[in-house]
């Protein structure tokens, strides 16, 4: 494993024992970071399952990311913005200091409050940023919506957030194409009488129909005041919902506070990616998802760090844009997903191997299980057997990384395909089912069996669900829905997970909410979903549909069914298979055979799949697996 020892020199000792002496008293010494208003008189308020940091303390986010650096280094490079087509902008932190102050007076003059909900949907340009930054500033909740989800899903969140106002663009660019945001706003909130008005950013500049609700960004911007005082803020005051897909047909609005979510944002951020003043930062990742919202919007300005910001597509319009990239801005660390890792790897070395990436220092992953082979590519095509990676595990829930080498603090053995070991300050473990500990090397549950300080505070509006998924499995520890092993030497090795949650090219969505989404379409009766290994996208959905009376399976009616899920999450919910079935193989007590219909989506024979399904008698797996693979022949072939 000597080949992929790496460190960047830093061999502090003394934090992790710090935090495993007294890991309360270390978060409240990593706070100190922060700026605060008030200090808090509670460090830590546990009343499981809710934990509520630094309780009494008086600070606010935006503060913290814009006026804290603009008074050090007004001149400081905040983002290197990457547009369609060469398109560029360089905006400094005093630009965006500004940009802020008069969008948050703009929120004021809009009739916007302190814990009001603000949807925003934009695609990813400066102007998002600015959006929640604002929303930060004036103390309303952001729930930001990633621009290639539906009306419908819009019009879902909008109505659980109960967002007032929602910030939208006229369209927004996908490769090549425009894609018409505002006219997807208009239907989601059409009968939606408590959104008072609709912010429209004139990014694509093509005509769109304006209605009273309707203000433009510009107009609203012409006479802003570049002067916001930042509102003192509780340390618990909710900064953020972000919807996630979870194992019941309904998004989770998981909801995070600001100064513990702060504090292990400035943390982790420090740690894993030892972040200097010279730094060119690029995390891939859409703010639409809570690696953007952690680690391009919060962490990196928290530290006043340089980043590139792209709006478009990491393979367009050509395979090398990442690389071309890369090598304009002199990137110095790059953190992407391993989906686009494997998509990258599949192009071929030729490509990155044509441009100059001697800047980088630093490689991430985050979002999925990595695959030694793309790892290993990763680190020697891209990091010329000289850039440390970073396997970063955490979730929407966790606010940010918990699992994850942190070459910033110290030096460790990296080995391909590990996330590595807990960061200092979190305790998590891998369970049985009755929530024992498992001998190493063996499978179980990842667990976390003490408060961290980025943990969501709950689920929007519903304290019994947030209960019910996290904490009801086990009691005193969260539950993450997630499989791990834990090696000999502790090293963590994350397999997925464990629950009905899938993970494609990264995204999170729910069987549930999948099969909800099909069963809205007039044909179907019934459907199942489950995913299959994919060599690009980690995992691919597959769908099983029964059909209503008078409906027979044709490539016509498969089309129109994929067009209409397509319609109602987005296209990330387009399946690679849908298969017509006669019936759905179920256990008695009514509980889908997932792992029968995945063996047979994978083409595997019975005699694999028999011991799958703990809850059925194998005979009625057979049963049902050969009754299923029929009528997939009887009533449509591919
Ligand atoms: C998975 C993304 C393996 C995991 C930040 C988790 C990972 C889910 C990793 C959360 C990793 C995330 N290795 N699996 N480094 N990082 N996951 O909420 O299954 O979109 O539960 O947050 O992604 O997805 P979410």
């Amino acid at each position: 494993m000597s080949d992929y020892l790496i460190g960047l020199g830093n061999n502090d000792s003394k934090t992790r024992k710090k935090a495993d002496e007294d890991f309360v008293t270390f978060w409240a010494d990593q706070a100190k970071n922060l700026h605060w208003f008030e200090r808090w008189h509670d460090i830590l308020q546990w009343d499981p399952p809710f934990g509520r940091w630094f309780v009494g303390g008086k600070i606010n986010a935006s503060y913290n990311a814009l006026d804290v650096i603009v008074q050090k280094n007004p001149a400081k490079t905040a983002l290197l913005w990457e547009g369609k087509d060469g398109e560029s902008r360089v905006i400094t932190y005093h630009d965006l200091w500004i940009e802020v102050n008069k969008f948050s007076n703009v929120l004021k003059s809009l009739g916007v409050q302190k814990g009001d909900r603000i949807t925003i949907y934009l695609p990813m340009v400066p102007e998002l940023l600015v959006s929640m930054l604002a929303c930060a500033r004036i103390g309303a909740i952001h729930s930001v919506i990633f621009s290639g989800f539906s009306a419908k899903s819009i019009k879902d969140r909008v109505e659980d957030s109960g967002s007032k106002i929602v910030i939208t663009a006229d369209g927004g660019f996908r490769r090549g194409n425009v894609i018409k945001l505002k006219e997807t706003v208009d239907e989601a909130i059409s009968g939606l009488d408590f959104v008072q008005n609709v912010v429209v950013l004139e990014r694509a500049k093509i005509p769109i129909i304006m209605s009273s609700k309707d203000k433009k960004w510009s107009d609203l911007m012409k006479y802003a005041s570049p002067d916001c005082e930042p509102e003192k803020l509780e340390s618990t005051h909710p900064l953020y919902i972000l919807y996630t897909s979870g194992t019941t047909g309904k998004p989770k609005g998981v909801l995070h506070g600001t100064g513990g979510y702060l504090t292990h944002l400035y943390s982790t951020f420090k740690w894993i990616f030892d972040i200097r003043d010279s730094d060119v930062y690029f995390c891939t990742a859409d703010i639409g998802w809570v690696t953007g919202h952690s680690y391009v919007v919060y962490g990196p300005l928290l530290h006043g760090a340089t980043q590139v910001m792209y709006e478009g597509a990491p393979d367009f319009p050509t395979h090398a844009r990442m690389w071309e990239i890369i090598q304009k801005y002199k990137v110095t660390i790059f953190y992407t997903t391993p989906t686009a890792l494997r998509m990258f790897m599949k192009f071929g070395d030729g490509i990155p191997n044509s441009y100059d990436l001697s800047s980088l220092r630093l490689l991430g992953t985050v979002g999925e299980p990595i695959n030694p082979e793309v790892w290993k590519w990763y680190y020697d095509v891209i990091g010329k057997k000289k850039c440390p990676i970073v396997d970063t595990w955490w979730q929407t829930e966790t606010g940010g990384a918990m699992i994850t080498a942190v070459p910033g603090l110290e030096t460790i053995h990296l080995r391909p395909g590990s996330a590595t070991r807990p960061i200092p300050g979190v305790d998590i473990a891998v369970v049985d089912e009755a929530g024992n500990e498992v001998a190493p090397e063996t499978k179980g549950y990842l667990v976390v069996r003490k408060p961290w300080p980025g943990m969501l505070l709950t689920l929007w509006n519903d304290d019994e669900k947030y209960k019910l998924a996290y904490w009801s499995k086990y009691k005193t520890s969260y539950y993450s829905g997630d499989y791990s092993i834990k090696d000999k030497d502790g090293y963590l090795w994350m397999l997925g997970r464990a629950d009905d949650v899938l993970k494609v090219a990264g995204h999170r969505l729910g069987t549930a909410e999948l099969e909800s989404g099909f069963v809205s379409h007039k044909s179907v009766a019934e459907s199942a979903v489950c995913g299959i290994p994919h060599d690009v996208k980690g995992e691919a959905i597959i769908a099983f549909v029964v059909l209503r009376d008078g409906y027979s399976g044709s490539e016509t009616l498969k089309n129109e069914i994929i067009l209409h899920i397509r319609n109602v999450i987005g296209p990330i919910a387009s399946p690679e298979q849908l298969y017509f079935v006669t019936r759905l193989p179920k256990t008695r007590s009514g509980k889908i055979m997932r792992r029968l219909l995945k063996a047979i989506a994978k083409g595997d024979e019975i005699g694999d799949i028999s011991t799958l399904e703990n809850e059925a008698a194998v005979s009625e797996v057979q049963i049902a697996f050969e009754e299923v693979k029929q009528s997939i022949k009887k009533n449509y072939t591919k």
